[in-house]
């Protein structure tokens, strides 16, 4: 779960480095999810739920932001912003109260959705752009 691939890379080293991030976190709640142990682990896992919304935040700014930056006023951006809205709103649904009770179904399955998300969202979303950097002479 959560591996970075290369087919995942956008042409832009900064926004790769950022999708990394997003990977390495997903990974992290999933590994602690994964340990079955007798501790409980739901103050960890909010923390890291807690800093990967923070991140997602951060990087959706920043791929907007730059984008803005480069003139890419188009249509397909209007439509990426509201994927991002819509998976920001869908993040801070995953809340203490979703993830209190069953706690290891209920952190499976956010994460095969914020996986799943996510990757498609890179494969089909940001590679959109990925043509549009190429052509720039400094990104
Ligand atoms: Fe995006
Ligand atoms: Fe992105």
């Amino acid at each position: 779960m959560f591996k970075w691939k290369d087919s995942y890379s956008v042409g832009v080293e900064e926004i790769n480095k950022q999708h990394k991030k997003l990977f390495e976190l997903g990974k992290e709640l999933y590994e602690l999810i994964e340990l079955d142990d007798e501790y409980d682990h739901f103050d960890e896992i909010m923390n890291i739920l807690d800093e990967l919304k923070d991140y997602t935040h951060y990087h959706f700014k920043s791929e907007e932001d730059l984008l803005t930056k480069h003139g890419y006023e188009t249509l397909q951006f209007k439509l990426h912003r509201l994927e991002h809205k819509s998976f920001i709103h869908k993040m801070d649904s995953f809340n203490e109260k979703s993830i209190d009770f069953e706690q290891k179904d209920s952190v499976l399955k956010m994460l095969s959705f914020i996986e799943n998300w996510i990757s498609h969202h890179i494969l089909e979303t940001d590679m959109s752009y990925k043509e549009f950097f190429s052509k720039l002479p400094i990104t």
